[in-house]
């Protein structure tokens, strides 16, 4: 009988081996089912979060399965299944996935996202392979940085967000009137129109302008050099951000190419406002008319490398955010004339036609706040970001049968 088995076990082996696929199927069954009944008979205990099943080699499942709802623009209905089929009790919104050597976890815990931004600021980064794959485009800069280096950036850029230079609204006005003319068409006559380019262009021409005093038009020419360069950089680095194991078969021609463009678009005002001696700097720096962020900037330090890493970094920071953001509002508003009535209303008991407003102004207009507020509500413009943990530490929720409890995170490797 034995050698019965043992003959057939060898025809068995042989066969297979005829048929390298079906050693590939019988390998992947056998690890499907390994992972089958793991989870079965050793779920995942409640102090950690709640697993996502994967049931290929290094989550290859998971993450084809993610890459197609975000290549097809379904994020929200994936992460909606994904948190209430895993998650646990009424508070699903903390998972976890295994990818590879990685434990990933997924969170839309609100107190999970306080701790993480604010009150366990400390515990969790970016890492030092986001700085690398990021290091080309946005250097040392606050996005990409951690401990001492992201506290010595976040200082450098402190005169960014001071009342005074954000009450200043004159760089905004002569883009925004170029804007509208651009809206109303060569004869002022009103043409359909996709708002999203020239919002994109708008708010480069007055990131560019407001940051280095001389903005690079691309509202009148929307092939300016600086623009498309901008636009590749932005494009390849998804692209590299993405690809994970795959991102040394990403080409970087384009990338590099266009960051050398960037580079030395910022570099001229750069050098040309570090040959200014530092009284003169200071006198801009007190003088609303000619400020510039790069004069701030060039106050603080004198290194063009360090200079240049904040300025892309905020470039890019309050570009897309505000082109977005200003996109989607009018989508929703282009679907609500009550809406638009009752904004029109508010700012015409403000302003009459023709002014200009100011800060104290657009504070006063409370509406156009709450559809501010509403539009970033439902189309968060950074609806994904990341984190590692530096040291082991915890979350406040996705532990426990319902999710109320904490979980313990691991330090990432
Ligand atoms: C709708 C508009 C905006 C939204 C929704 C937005 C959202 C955000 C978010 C979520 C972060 C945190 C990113 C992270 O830590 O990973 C951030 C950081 C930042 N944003 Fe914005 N932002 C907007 C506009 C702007 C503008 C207009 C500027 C500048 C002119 C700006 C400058 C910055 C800077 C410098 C940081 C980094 C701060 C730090 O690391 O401490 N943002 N923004």
């Amino acid at each position: 009988m034995s050698q019965l088995n043992l003959w057939s076990l060898e025809n068995t082996a042989i066969s297979l081996l005829q048929h390298p696929s079906r050693v590939v199927a019988a390998l992947l069954t056998l690890f499907i089912l390994r992972r089958a009944i793991i989870r079965f008979f050793f779920p995942a205990p409640f102090t950690v979060a709640a697993r996502i099943p994967t049931y290929l080699p290094f989550g290859i499942d998971f993450i084809a399965w993610s890459i197609y709802h975000n290549a097809t623009s379904q994020d929200i209905i994936l992460w909606n299944k994904i948190f209430w089929r895993y998650g646990r009790g009424s508070l699903p919104y903390t998972v976890e996935a295994v990818l590879g050597p990685d434990h990933v976890i997924f969170t839309a815990d609100h107190e999970n996202i306080k701790s993480i931004l604010a009150l366990q600021f400390s515990d969790y980064g970016k890492g030092a392979k986001f700085h690398r794959d990021w290091k080309e485009f946005l250097g040392d800069s606050t996005f990409a940085t951690d401990g001492r280096q992201w506290q010595d950036a976040r200082h450098m850029i402190r005169p960014l967000f001071l009342r005074e230079r954000i009450e200043g609204l004159s760089v905004f006005e002569k883009h925004t009137r170029k804007l509208l003319r651009l809206f109303n068409g060569p004869n002022g006559q009103r043409n359909n129109i996709d708002v999203v380019n020239p919002f994109f262009r708008f708010t480069l021409d007055v990131a560019t302008d407001f940051l280095l005093g001389v903005g690079v038009n691309s509202l009148d020419n929307p092939k300016e050099k600086f623009a498309v360069a901008f636009a590749e950089v932005q494009k390849m680095q998804r692209l590299i951000q993405v690809s994970g194991p795959l991102q040394p078969l990403v080409s970087k021609v384009s990338y590099r190419a266009s960051i050398k463009i960037v580079n030395s678009f910022v570099e001229q005002f750069i050098n040309r406002t570090l040959s200014l001696p530092i009284s003169e700097l200071e006198n801009l720096a007190k003088n609303d008319k000619d400020y510039t962020f790069l004069s701030a900037l060039a106050l603080h330090t004198r290194d063009p490398a360090i200079i240049r890493d904040q300025l892309v970094a905020v470039l890019l920071a309050g570009r897309d955010t505000t082109a977005g953001t200003l996109s989607w509002a009018i989508y929703e508003l282009s679907a609500r004339p009550d809406v638009v009535k009752k904004l029109r209303a508010e700012i015409f008991s403000k302003l009459k036609p023709g002014d200009t407003p100011n800060f104290a102004d657009l504070k006063s207009m409370k509406y156009l706040q709450a559809i501010l507020s509403e539009t970033l509500r439902l189309y968060p413009i950074i609806s994904f970001n990341m984190r590692i943990a530096l040291k082991d530490t915890t979350l406040p929720h996705g532990g426990d049968k319902d999710g109320f409890q904490p979980i313990s995170v691991k330090k990432t490797p």
